[in-house]
């Protein structure tokens, strides 16, 4: 009988991603993937560290686990940040292993097998380069969308950020690389990819012919596939949205318009204590110029209320930007002091109830806009990627070009086709409608 992994995933896409590439690693060394913990021979929890209700996630979890006979590992970014500390506080651990060092996992557990508890925290090696290549067939069974990593780690220490921490300096993978994988997703199905880096607008990838290529560039490269029919990338600085980039979302029609660009605050005394090196104004310019190149783009953002001396007026100006802006979707965060981060130390934290009200403020405007965002879709046609089943017999869900759900009828087409829906109403987040005359897409 073959062995069996589960892996679990926390925080952001590039963890999902990472699952997957782990994935492929585990089949290479004769896993076969279960749906859940129980029973399984090897257990990875692959973790998140960016806020602290994330990290502690892992311990409860890890509780929970304590009597599978399996091996468990811990991978991620608590892995990353937290190391040995993690077997000292729950000993059935087996082994950690850090976001960079995934191509050693076949090492590891051979390791964790006899009995030693392996920690591998190193930050130096390039793990994709390593990495088994996924299997059609496990492709294709995870669906027509899918997620490639092309950046990773960053150098811009944003003063509440573990990242810079967790996932080290920035380094982007080659093109050459990058386009390979892209054409094997797409051999095996794929019809949109996502590029994902945790500051992917600042791709700088080498090209293969001694120089680099900017995201703009590889988006270019990548659009020319000819069975991909859409791109989108995440997440971004707004400092690195280049000329070119933008110029992309007027030209490249395969760029999604759809755009997740984080301010985080909106007053420029919290932006410059936050060490964002940009101010309000800059953004809203930023903004400006985006919605020039490409009208009906949907911005999205994050944001972090209660940052350490953030004052009842600071906090105005983020809900002034946020008004201003109009956001299609964002997520919004309260301030949660991360060990080793500089303002985690400041003595001006903001009391607990102050950012629950604010958070709970700025998310009713949050949601709002995104109400009548969908609401204005409400009458459009727009082109919607067939995905998977809905959640009622009869009716598959797709995204919408600007990332909403939409449920149609099953008879509109079929998976991976792309479909020109009539949209007739909006609930939740959720966006229905039927074809108006159906039509196959071009690739
Ligand atoms: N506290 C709260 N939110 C945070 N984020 C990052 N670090 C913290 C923190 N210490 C949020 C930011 C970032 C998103 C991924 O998580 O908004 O863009
Ligand atoms: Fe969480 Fe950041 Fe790590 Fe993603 S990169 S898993 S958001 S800590």
């Amino acid at each position: 009988m073959s062995k069996r992994a589960f892996i679990k995933s926390y925080g952001c896409q590039m963890n999902v991603y990472d699952a997957t590439r782990m994935a492929d690693e585990l089949a290479r060394q004769g896993y076969e993937m279960a749906d859940a913990a129980e029973g399984a021979d090897l257990i990875l929890l692959n973790t998140c560290h960016i806020r602290e209700k994330a990290a502690e996630k892992v311990y409860s979890e890890l509780g929970r686990l304590k009597g599978e006979r399996a091996l468990i590992g811990v991978a991620g970014c608590v892995a990353q940040a937290e190391g040995e500390e993690i077997i000292r506080r729950q000993p059935r651990v087996d082994f950690v292993v850090g976001p960079q060092a995934y191509h050693l996992l076949p090492e590891l557990i051979a390791k964790a097998q006899r009995g030693e508890a392996p920690v591998e925290t190193d930050l130096a090696e390039d793990k994709f380069a390593h990495l088994a290549a996924p299997q059609k067939r496990a492709i294709t069974a995870r669906g027509v969308t899918a997620f490639l990593t092309v950046q990773e780690g960053c150098d811009k220490f944003c003063a509440f950020c573990v990242v810079p921490y967790t996932r080290g300096g920035e380094v982007s993978r080659p093109v050459a690389a990058i386009f390979a994988e892209a054409e094997r997703l797409v051999d095996a199905g794929v019809r949109e990819i996502t590029l994902l880096g945790q500051n992917v607008n600042a791709y700088r990838g080498p090209d293969g012919m001694g120089g680099t290529a900017s995201l703009a560039a590889l988006v270019e490269r990548l659009a020319a596939l000819p069975g991909l029919a859409r791109l989108r990338f995440t997440t971004s600085h707004p400092n690195d949205m280049s000329a070119d980039l933008i110029a992309a979302h007027r030209d490249e029609p395969k760029l999604m318009p759809y755009l997740h660009l984080p301010v985080q605050a909106g007053s420029d005394k919290v932006l410059k204590a936050m060490n964002r090196k940009h101010t309000a104004g800059q953004y809203r310019a930023l903004i400006e110029s985006i919605r020039a190149a490409r009208p009906d783009i949907a911005l999205s953002g994050d944001f972090i209320v209660g940052f350490p001396g953030e004052s009842d007026a600071d906090f105005e100006a983020t809900m002034a930007l946020t008004r201003d802006v109009g956001y299609a979707s964002a997520y919004s965060f309260k301030y949660s002091p991360r060990p080793g981060t500089p303002a985690a130390g400041r003595e001006d934290q903001v009391p607990e109830p102050v950012k629950a009200e604010r958070l709970q403020r700025l998310q009713a405007l949050l949601t709002e806009q995104q109400r009548a965002f969908n609401a204005g879709c409400v009458g459009r046609t727009l082109p919607v990627l067939i995905e998977k089943p809905g959640k009622k017999p009869g009716q598959w869900v797709g995204r919408s070009p600007y990332l909403q759900p939409v449920h149609i009828p099953a008879e509109a087409g079929q998976v991976g086709e792309i479909v020109e829906v009539a949209i007739s109403s909006a609930q939740g987040n959720s966006l229905f409608g039927a074809p108006a005359g159906m039509r196959r897409d071009a690739a």
